[in-house]
């Protein structure tokens, strides 16, 4: 079965995927998109990681993209995508995992302070805050997909009361006003992008934290740094960033509220979604429903 490889990773990275692939899926031919376009019979299937606009122009036989990024908005973004051609999305156990142990993290940081530590120990500052339980600290996760779902369960198991709130989910503010962490992990969707903005951080509760671990453009950078600033938000442990890397520019680096990640709060693991990429590619030779299928007017 012959694929085409796309995206912007290093060399090393592709190797890895290369090695995962070839083991998952033994019948499967590697192909760049360039030797892909010159292929007869026509290739079915691209393998993508964030290609770069245009990769997969003048591959007519495409039945289906199968991305290994979860997230496909940059993907959707591309004007020159093929229309009609089925996308799969990323659904790694081992991404969700990964997401899951970010998420409990930061959460178990914010509530025990334990950044304000940090902070305290640059200082030279000797201080113990009170302590609280996990059952004081109500949690709100955004995003019900697999990896929102798993964040949920985890922290639940931890002790926390978590609220989950998906697009369907009814009115935020209610949601906004009790919660003390806010977790987001919703898609980047025209419906979503911005929707951390003033009016959100307004809704909520003073002194509360968020966590972004969903995409940079959901956040309005300049109406978290003002919510940071008066305190109204305590802490903002931040993964994503609309530039990426972040300028050096940027007050995130420095804000004393931030905490930053680079993008790291959950990688596709080639060991365990090859396995999936391999599943997808089966069922569309063998005719079968793939599975995790984006909705391009949805968004994801
Ligand atoms: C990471 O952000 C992904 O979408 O896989």
């Amino acid at each position: 079965m012959k694929v085409v490889l796309a995206g912007d990773l290093d060399p090393p990275e592709w190797e890895a995927w290369r090695t995962a692939l070839a083991a998952a899926l033994p019948e499967g031919v590697w192909l760049s998109a360039d030797e892909g376009r010159r292929e007869d019979p026509p290739v079915t299937a691209a393998v993508v990681a964030n290609p770069p606009p245009g990769s997969l122009a003048g591959l007519p036989g495409l039945r289906l993209i199968q991305s290994l990024w979860a997230g496909v908005d940059r993907l959707l973004g591309d004007p020159t995508l093929p229309a009609g051609v089925p996308i799969a999305r990323m659904v790694d156990p081992a991404m969700s995992a990964a997401m899951a142990e970010t998420a409990l993290w930061a959460t178990l940081a914010l509530h025990r302070g334990f950044f304000a530590y940090q902070l305290r120990q640059r200082e030279g500052v000797w201080r113990v805050h009170t302590q609280r339980r996990a059952d004081e600290v109500p949690v709100l996760v955004l995003g019900r997909g697999a990896m929102g779902n798993q964040v949920a369960a985890t922290l639940r198991r931890q002790g926390y009361p978590v609220a989950p709130w998906g697009r369907d989910g009814g009115p935020l503010p209610p949601l906004l006003a009790a919660a003390e962490v806010v977790i987001n992990l919703l898609p980047l969707t025209p419906a979503t992008r911005g929707l951390l903005d003033a009016r959100f951080f307004a809704a909520m509760r003073a002194r509360s934290a968020l966590v972004n671990l969903g995409r940079g453009a959901h956040v309005v950078d300049d109406d978290l740094l003002a919510a940071l600033d008066a305190g109204h938000v305590r802490h903002a442990v931040l993964d994503v960033f609309h530039a990426e890397p972040l300028p050096a520019s940027h007050r995130f680096w420095q804000h004393r509220r931030v905490t930053m990640l680079p993008h790291a709060a959950a990688l596709t693991d080639p060991r365990s979604a090859a396995a999936v990429v391999a599943s997808n590619l089966r069922a569309l030779r063998d005719g079968r429903p793939i599975a995790h299928l984006v909705d391009r007017v949805r968004g994801y």
